[in-house]
């Protein structure tokens, strides 16, 4: 196995998160296996329920390779709008960048729990199979800052593990956990993200959008209009 402590990279060990500099090289070929074959066509929910119906200021947060941003900055209207994706291991955001090719996309190594932009920057945040990778305590600082750096109006969309509510889901977030000996998985099969997301600044503004596969939510988390720019949750 991976020496996860070793490979670390600077930003990378500035945080308690799951990093995965070590998996960076392999990371496309082993996400569709990890994921049953489900990770485009989730992604392609995930920007469908995004409305990205003009051009937008969008954060992808826990970007991995940066599928999911390049499949963001893709539906985006022609003509404007701007997508970053940050991740905490470097090897990844090295991944994304060569990836990205020509396309308007900017990748930056960066922590979600602490975002290096101003109040009210983004009209979308996302993250996809990103939250069981953080500890609760983590997950209540990185949904605070998605409140912070979204504008009134703003959406957030999460998907990840979440409570299963069939056999089969059961068994798939159970077998994560086990494989992975992440902590981190079981906090969210025992339903700390759903608890984070409902304590937080947008208690009164969230709902599940979909289930997946009996063990993945897809969370839509909204700051009302009228919120007054960059407050703190
Ligand atoms: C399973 S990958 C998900 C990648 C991508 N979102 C996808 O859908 O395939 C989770 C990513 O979170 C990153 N990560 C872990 N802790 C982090 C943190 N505190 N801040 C930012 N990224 C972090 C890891 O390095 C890893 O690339």
């Amino acid at each position: 196995m991976f020496d996860r402590t070793f490979q670390r990279s600077a930003c990378a060990r500035r945080t308690t998160g799951v990093t995965l500099d070590h998996a960076a090289a392999l990371y496309d070929w082993l996400a569709p296996v990890m994921t049953l074959g489900m990770e485009t066509r989730l992604h392609r929910q995930v920007v469908a329920a995004m409305d990205l119906d003009r051009p937008m200021a969008v954060l992808d947060i826990g970007c991995g390779t940066g599928s999911l941003t390049r499949l963001i900055a893709d539906a985006m209207p022609a003509g404007g709008g701007w997508t970053i994706g940050i991740d905490a291991a470097e090897k990844m955001i090295d991944v994304a960048r060569r990836k990205a090719g020509s396309r308007s996309l900017q990748f930056e190594a960066a922590l979600a729990e602490d975002l290096p932009y101003p109040p009210a920057s983004f009209d979308r945040a996302v993250s996809t199979f990103f939250f069981h990778h953080l500890d609760v305590r983590l997950k209540t600082r990185a949904i605070a800052e998605i409140q912070r750096v979204l504008r009134p109006g703003g959406r957030a969309h999460i998907l990840d593990v979440d409570i299963p509510t069939t056999r089969f889901g059961s068994f798939c977030a159970h077998a994560g956990y086990h494989l992975f000996r992440q902590p981190e998985i079981m906090e969210n099969i025992n339903g700390m993200l759903r608890l984070v997301i409902a304590t937080s600044g947008f208690k009164d503004s969230w709902r599940i959008v979909s289930r997946h596969a009996g063990y993945l939510s897809l969370y839509e988390l909204t700051v009302p209009s009228d919120k007054p720019e960059g407050v703190k949750s």
